[in-house]
Order: C-alpha cells, then sequence, then structure tokens
C-alpha cells in the first residue's frame, strides 16, 4: 500500500525535528505515512508547493523563512490563520490550497496542558515584534489575562502589532528601557536574539513572585533566556520544544483526523538532547 506523503520545507531545514517528531505520531496512531524535511528558498516556494501536491503530497508545514510567503500564496485561510497572518500546516481540500496555523493553539497547549499554567487575569510580556510574536498574541489575547505588554527594540514594530489586536483584548507597547519597576507573572521570548546566545536587555525584577519565563526558541542546551529566567526567579523556566512537538501534533490532527499523545515524543526528544550535552 502507498504511504501519504507530507514534508516540511524551510531554509535552512537541515536541523528540523519535524520529520523525527511525526514519525513518532505515525507509530503511536499506526498511521502509515511519509513525512520528509526539504530546503526551499522564498523565491521557489510556489513552486515547490505545486510540484509536491502534483506528485501525491497530501499536506505541509512551512517554517522560517516561509510562513508569511505562505499566508500569501494559500487559496484559504483558517480564522487563525488570518488571525496570526502567518501559515504553518498546509492541506488541500478537493483541489483548494487551504493554509492553517497551529502555533498559537502549540504554544497555549504547551503553557496549560502540560506546564499547567493558568493564563487568565495573568500580567502577560511578549518580548519582540517579529512574525514570532504576531502569531502568538490571538491566542494569548483569547485566554483573557490581565493585560498584554509587548516590548520591543524597535517601537514602531510593537506599536504595529498593539494596533492590529487591540479589539480583541487589553494590550500596550514599551521599549526594554521602559520596562524597570514592572512586574510580569509570565514573560515569553519571541526575539531571535536567543538564537545568537544574546539577551534583550531587562530590569531586575521583572518577574513577579512565582511567575514563569518561556522562550519560543528551542535548542538542545538551555537557551540564554531560560537561563536568564532561572537566574532571576522564575519558578518554571521552559523552551519552545513541547510548543514544536504540540503545533505538530494538530498538524497531524488536521491532516489525518487522529491526536497522537505529545507527552512520549517531548520525553523522548528531551532525553536524546540530553544525551547530546552530557
Ligand atoms: P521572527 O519571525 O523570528 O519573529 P523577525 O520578524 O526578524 O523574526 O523578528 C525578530 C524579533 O527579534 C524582532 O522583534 C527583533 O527586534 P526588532 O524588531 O527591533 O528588529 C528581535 N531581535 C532580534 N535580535 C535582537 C536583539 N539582539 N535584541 C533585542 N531584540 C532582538
Amino acid at each position: 500500500m502507498a504511504v501519504d506523503r507530507y514534508a516540511v520545507f524551510g531554509h535552512p531545514i537541515s536541523h528540523s525535528k519535524s520529520p523525527l517528531i511525526h514519525a513518532l505520531f505515525a507509530k503511536q496512531t499506526g498511521q502509515k505515512i511519509a513525512y520528509t524535511a526539504q530546503d526551499v528558498p522564498p523565491g521557489c516556494l510556489e513552486v515547490a508547493v505545486r510540484v509536491f501536491h502534483a506528485g501525491g503530497g497530501r499536506g505541509l508545514n512551512l517554517t522560517l523563512p516561509l510562513k508569511e510567503l505562505g499566508y500569501q500564496l494559500v487559496q484559504e485561510l483558517t480564522p487563525r490563520a488570518q488571525l496570526a497572518g502567518s501559515v504553518n500546516t498546509i492541506f488541500w481540500q478537493d483541489e483548494t490550497l487551504c493554509g492553517d496555523n497551529t502555533d498559537g493553539v502549540g504554544l497555549i497547549r504547551d503553557l496549560t496542558a502540560n506546564l499547567g499554567l493558568t493564563l487568565t487575569g495573568k500580567r502577560i510580556l511578549i518580548l519582540g515584534a517579529g512574525g514570532a510574536a504576531r502569531g502568538i498574541v490571538g491566542p494569548l489575547l483569547e485566554q483573557k489575562p490581565a493585560f498584554l505588554v509587548i516590548a520591543n527594540r524597535t517601537l514602531a514594530r510593537a506599536q504595529e502589532l498593539g494596533e492590529r489586536f487591540a479589539v480583541l483584548g487589553k494590550i500596550s507597547v514599551t521599549s526594554f528601557a521602559d520596562l524597570a519597576g514592572k512586574h510580569f507573572d509570565l514573560i515569553l521570548n519571541a526575539t531571535s536574539a536567543s538564537l545568537h546566545g544574546e539577551l534583550p536587555p531587562l530590569p531586575e525584577g521583572l518577574i513577579a513572585k512565582g511567575g514563569c519565563c518561556y522562550d519560543l526558541m528551542y535548542a538542545d542546551r538551555p537557551t540564554a533566556f531560560v537561563r536568564w529566567g532561572l537566574e532571576h526567579g522564575a519558578i518554571i523556566s521552559a523552551d519552545g520544544l513541547g510548543m514544536l512537538v504540540e503545533q505538530a501534533a494538530e498538524a497531524f490532527y488536521i491532516w489525518r483526523g487522529v491526536r497522537p499523545e505529545t507527552a512520549p515524543v517531548i520525553w523522548q526528544l528531551r532525553a536524546d538532547a540530553d544525551k547530546k550535552t552530557v
């Protein structure tokens, strides 16, 4: 029997964990699928999507830097992809190219189901105002926090985001310098700074008593932001591995109609990473 084909497109893509995650989901649920990673430069996305589908491909994930282009490319968007302004999951309905975004739901599931956090009524800070931040503002506001603040190096980008999402809840923007004296129950790092081992300049006392930190980035070793959280009193300081697995599980569900268990997959990836770093 032929297996159904799926893939993740990105540029670069060699370090993607998605093929392993989907192989583990397929094994666990008994689904017969093949999932590969393909390097697709932005200028080649449209042709690569067409060729993949013509060859029998059933669904795609898009990762950096293709998510915004995916948003432009698809014929139909789910409401959450529309809200995020980016697409990380593609499927075909009849012959219509459809785009969804599972990043937001992936983050919320990791925060609430896996880490046991409550977001309602909490003071939440997002660091960064790029594509990663835009994808999570809507889903976070849906959880009804007390308020949401976006801090960014370039204030104009934060202002743009703030205006875009103002209808959904209590949102304000600030520079890093103006964070002094403020306290938050949850601080999320959506800057790309930690990819380079850097941190935005953060004042002392930013984490409220009992507060938590979460880095949307993930690496085999704790990121600079995860370490900062632990060193500054966060009771939980987590990286984005759980979100990565949760967004993949939601994509798997969209394609296959079956929801895989995520906990064993998160454990396995964490154990693999620990083996690499000892
Ligand atoms: P992504 O799609 O991954 O969010 P992006 O759109 O390039 O990527 O956005 C990167 C984010 O990280 C931005 O908020 C950027 O701040 P600016 O808007 O001021 O450029 C932020 N960023 C990157 N490096 C940073 C650093 N060293 N310190 C603080 N913020 C940084």
